[in-house]
Order: structure tokens, then C-alpha cells, then sequence
């Protein structure tokens, strides 16, 4: 991904991250969002802990700034929490101001919060989980979408109209060019598309071209941190690193996702990790504890995490104990 104007403003300094110049005001400020679990949850209404301005006392809230300071402020967020400022630029989208991308996907980027997607390109898998309210997104490939028999560009479109979040659809082309052109023409398809690319050199040069156009990327059939870290060079939306698969020839799948999420905190780098290829509840969990951004399950592994036997004793026993006392019958 492209950094936009207003992501340039953002600069990591060992000191701690600056921006500069920042022309916000205080309405248009909306959260502190930071990497450490401590402050993970932190909502629009929170005060802007860790924000700290030059001569604004211990801890300032930007609207306690006067207007002329507020506009050419410069924040230092304090380095130990690793956190940043979700700031709104005044100013026109796209231009000086907001990027053109508008505030969702910055949002993506800095609100960080796992999202579960469901690894599955049927329509009854996805009405069925959509119900639950917890599907932020879907994945598919080419296998997945061959199962349904319906052509690619149909189907997507048809889960795009279940699941309101980013969906990714993955390209045939193995060579550079056709991958431009076949994903330029998926991400026509809808504005949730994702277009997902594997691994490949000619996938990484694809990568590079799609992403500077605005077209956000799935890089797929990540096996290694060194593959995840040129993803993040090519401005890849999201990097899936594959468990599942790892665990099958003997690795721990899992270290891979701990070693992309670390080396992409360590730069800042925007690239959301998707943890892919999980095949149970375990895998789901210890996703979450590598800080996965995303983790994407069939719906077979997104079903059975609802499963607990003391979940099913304990409403037995609270309804016999109910029913004792107030059955009609
Ligand atoms: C998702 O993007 C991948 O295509 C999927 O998770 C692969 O899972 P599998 O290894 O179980 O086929």
C-alpha cells in the first residue's frame, strides 16, 4: 500500500512518533488507538491518552489547545506506548487533507481490533455465519471458488451482497501483466474486493502496480517471513501466512505469523497480517495471541468455537432449575 499524503505526516523517530504540521481540529480528532493490549479497546469518547504537545501541560487533549496552535500542532505520542493518533486532517480528501480512501480504511489500519473472516466461497456457509454478526470479511481461492461452480466474478459479487467487509478474489495469471489486468477487473467487480495475489516475483511486481493504482491486495501462500516482509515493501493490504500448511510438512506454522507480526511492528509497516490456513479452535486462539490482525476460518473451525461442554451443562441446568419452579405444563 501506497503511503498517502496524510500518512507521510506520520514519521517514527526513536523518541517516539511525530507528526507534523497536522492540520486537525478538534472535532475531527477521534481516538488513540495503540498496539498494546492495554489500551486495544480504547473507543471514539476515549481522551487522548498518551498524547502529549509541546508546552501543553502533562496531559493535553487537542481540544484544550487554542485554534492557531491546534492547527500547526506538533504531537509527540509517547514511545513506551506504541501508540497512534487517529487524526483527521481538515482540508479535502485526497488533497492536503484526508486521504482519498476515506476514514474506514485508515480506521483498518490504526484500530486494532482481530477481525475473523470466513475462508469459504458458498452462499449458505456465509448467510448462515452472517447471522451470527461476526464475519468482518471473506477469503476465497481459486479451489474454493471452483467447489461452487458458478464463475468467479458471479460468485464474488454474490458474497459481497452477504458480507459487508473486505472480500478477497484471487487471480488465474501467474505472469505480471495479466495479474494487473485480471485483478484490475476483479476490484471492478465490488469496492469490497480484495484482489489476491500469490507469492510470486511476478505476484510482488503485480503487488507494487496494484497497490500504487489504489487497489487493495491480498499477498497469499506465505510461507516464510522473509516473502511476508517483501509484501509489506510492495504495499500489500493484507500478507496471509499459512498455518495449516506449515504444520502439514512438520513446522509450526504458527511462528511464521509471530515473526511477520513482529517484523512488521517493528517497521510500522501497514500490511495486516492474515492469519490463513487454520484448521481449529486452537489455531484461531493462538492467532489472537500473536496479534494477528485477521484470521480467516472455514466455517466448520468458525462454528466449533462457539463449542464448550460446561456452556451446554450449565443452560441444561439453568433451565431445569427454571422450569422446576415456573413450568407451565
Ligand atoms: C485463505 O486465504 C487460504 O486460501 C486458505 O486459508 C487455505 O487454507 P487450507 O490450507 O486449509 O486450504
Amino acid at each position: 500500500m501506497r503511503r498517502t499524503p496524510a500518512f507521510r505526516a506520520w514519521a517514527a523517530t526513536p523518541g517516539g512518533m511525530e507528526f507534523d504540521n497536522f492540520r486537525c481540529r478538534r472535532e475531527a480528532l477521534f481516538a488513540v488507538a495503540t498496539r498494546t493490549p492495554r489500551f486495544r479497546h480504547i473507543d471514539r469518547s476515549h481522551p487522548v491518552q498518551g498524547l502529549r504537545m509541546p508546552g501543553a501541560g502533562a496531559s493535553p487533549h487537542l481540544s484544550t489547545l487554542p485554534a492557531p496552535q491546534r492547527r500547526t500542532a506538533t504531537c509527540t505520542l509517547f514511545p513506551q506506548l506504541r501508540a497512534s493518533a487517529l487524526l483527521r486532517c481538515s482540508g479535502a480528501a485526497g488533497s492536503a487533507g484526508w486521504p482519498a480512501r476515506g476514514l474506514d480504511w485508515f480506521q483498518s489500519l490504526y484500530w486494532v481490533r482481530m477481525k475473523l473472516f470466513l475462508d469459504t466461497a458458498n452462499l449458505d456457509e456465509l448467510r448462515a455465519a452472517a447471522r451470527w454478526g461476526i464475519v468482518d470479511g471473506v477469503t476465497t481461492n481459486p479451489t474454493l471458488i471452483a467447489k461452487e461452480g458458478i464463475p468467479r466474478e458471479e460468485q464474488i459479487a454474490a458474497i459481497c451482497e452477504i458480507v459487508a467487509g473486505p472480500v478477497s478474489a484471487e487471480v488465474i495469471a501467474v505472469e505480471a501483466k495479466a495479474m494487473i489486468t485480471e485483478g484490475r477487473a476483479l476490484a471492478r467487480v465490488h469496492k469490497n474486493v480484495v484482489v489476491k495475489l500469490p507469492l510470486t516475483r511476478d505476484g510482488i511486481e503485480a503487488c507494487s502496480a496494484l497497490s500504487g493504482e489504489g487497489v487493495r491486495v491480498n499477498v497469499t501462500l506465505c510461507f516464510s517471513p522473509a516473502q511476508a516482509l517483501l509484501a509489506a515493501k510492495a504495499g500489500a493490504y493484507f500478507i496471509s501466512p499459512f498455518v495449516g500448511r506449515l504444520d502439514d510438512i512438520g513446522a509450526t506454522g504458527m511462528d511464521l505469523v509471530r515473526q511477520i507480526v513482529a517484523i512488521y511492528e517493528n517497521f510500522d509497516f501497514e500490511t495486516q497480517v492474515l492469519a490463513a490456513s487454520l484448521r481449529g479452535a486452537l489455531h484461531v486462539v493462538e492467532a489472537a495471541l500473536a496479534g494477528a490482525h485477521i484470521g480467516t476460518l472455514p466455517f466448520k473451525v468458525l462454528d466449533s468455537l462457539f463449542n464448550h461442554p460446561l456452556t451446554d451443562k450449565g443452560l441444561e441446568q439453568f433451565l431445569k432449575d427454571y422450569n422446576k419452579v415456573f413450568a407451565t405444563t
